[in-house]
């Protein structure tokens, strides 16, 4: 466990950003995507305060064990949790969850389905069936819709708990985007292919955080926000300043100097001996692959102490080397702050590393302490 470095989760910006959310979807329930340890920031205490002091009531997770870990760590709170990608109903031990621990499978084919139609101890359990309106991903075709009723019906079934599917391009325009509007409206097609069949549906949800940040989703019961909801925006940089909701990033990577010096250009440093690009100083940070600050973040620039600095050199499992001018007053033990609570920041960073800020903020390595505050 890393004891200089941290990651600071504020909680009340998660609140913060909720309620932005709520002002423009005050009809919508929110179902709050917290799988993958909440997106790195942890799952309990996450859900706990979003259940507790946000009264969100419904929970996404993908897979059961982190389903299971919810509803035992918080055994006493009333809340849905649905299961949306590796659901394995064919089992009969994890079939016995799901019907003991009130966890919710979202089905997504017909072998799934028929396993649960098939059993009795599932006759009255909820169904949530999710729909490929275009994504390709899991999902029933929406080709398929009348197979799905015919089968529904044959089986006695006369409800849907919760109907959904997802948008593979929420990141570009929601009404200038061909593939969404398409994807927009083969949903409304299978909704109403389905209610015009006799079946009843209580919940819908379509949107997630890039429909959300465009305002989309208003014709259904529910919002499935993840990323927006911890701040990042998920729509392309130029789309950003758009964004319905300017959020607030609720993580700030915290970290430390470890050692400080002075450098001339064309130094080997570190592992591989890489020349060193400039005159300066080099920082040992203590971040490093094992706390999930890849090798790929070699070269990305941040700001540190009010000048960028420079990530150089392979960065190492425990430790990276940073770049910083000959002038900074810097000494060891020093705070560095990676990135805060400004969108901007983390955007800036995630921008140079190649990837998104989803997969940034789920690397960080359990070895990174979450440190939980309110202001
Ligand atoms: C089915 C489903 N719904 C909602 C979300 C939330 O997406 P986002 O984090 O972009 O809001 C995800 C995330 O991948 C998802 O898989």
């Amino acid at each position: 466990m890393r004891y200089g470095s941290r990651l600071i989760v504020q909680l009340d910006l998660l609140e913060y950003n909720y309620r932005e959310i709520k002002k423009h979807f005050p009809d919508q329930q929110v179902l709050f995507m917290v799988k993958a340890d909440a997106y790195g920031h942890g799952l309990v205490p996450i859900s706990r305060f979003a259940h507790l002091e946000l009264g969100i009531k419904e929970f996404g997770t993908a897979s059961l064990g982190e389903a299971l870990k919810l509803r035992e760590e918080l055994p006493k709170e009333a809340f849905d949790i649905y299961v949306f990608s590796d659901i394995q109903v064919d089992l009969e031990l994890h079939r016995d969850v799901y019907l003991n621990r009130r966890i919710i499978p979202v089905l997504t084919n017909f072998n799934d389905l028929e396993i649960i139609l098939n059993s009795s101890d599932f006759k009255y359990f909820p169904l949530c069936l999710k729909f490929n309106t275009g994504m390709n991903r899991l999902g029933f075709f929406y080709d398929k819709v009348q197979e799905v009723i015919d089968l529904l019906k044959k089986k006695g079934r006369h409800e849907i708990e919760h109907l959904m599917t997802h948008y593979s391009s929420s990141s570009l325009s929601m009404s200038g985007n061909k593939r969404n509007t398409e994807q927009a409206q083969r949903f409304q097609e299978i909704k109403e292919m389905i209610t015009q069949q006799g079946i009843t549906i209580k919940k819908t949800s379509i949107a997630n955080s890039g429909s959300i940040e465009q305002n989309s989703g208003h014709s259904e019961t529910h919002i499935r926000p993840g990323l927006i909801m911890y701040g990042p925006s998920s729509l392309l940089p130029k789309m950003r300043e758009d964004s319905l909701v300017q959020t607030k990033v609720i993580s700030q990577l915290e970290s430390y100097v470890i050692d400080v010096f002075p450098i001339t250009k064309g130094t080997p440093i570190g592992y591989g001996a890489t020349p060193c690009p400039d005159n300066g100083q080099i920082v040992i940070m203590a971040l490093g692959y094992g706390d999930g600050f890849s090798t790929n973040y070699q070269n990305v620039q941040f700001e540190i102490n009010g000048v960028m600095g420079k990530i150089v050199g392979r960065v190492n499992m425990d430790m990276s080397q940073v770049l910083v001018p000959s002038d900074l007053k810097i000494k060891r033990g020093d705070p560095i702050i990676v990135w805060n609570h400004e969108r901007d920041s983390l955007a800036r960073f995630c921008e140079q590393t190649n990837t998104i800020p989803y997969e940034v903020l789920c690397r960080i390595t359990p070895r990174v302490p979450r440190i939980y505050q309110l202001k």
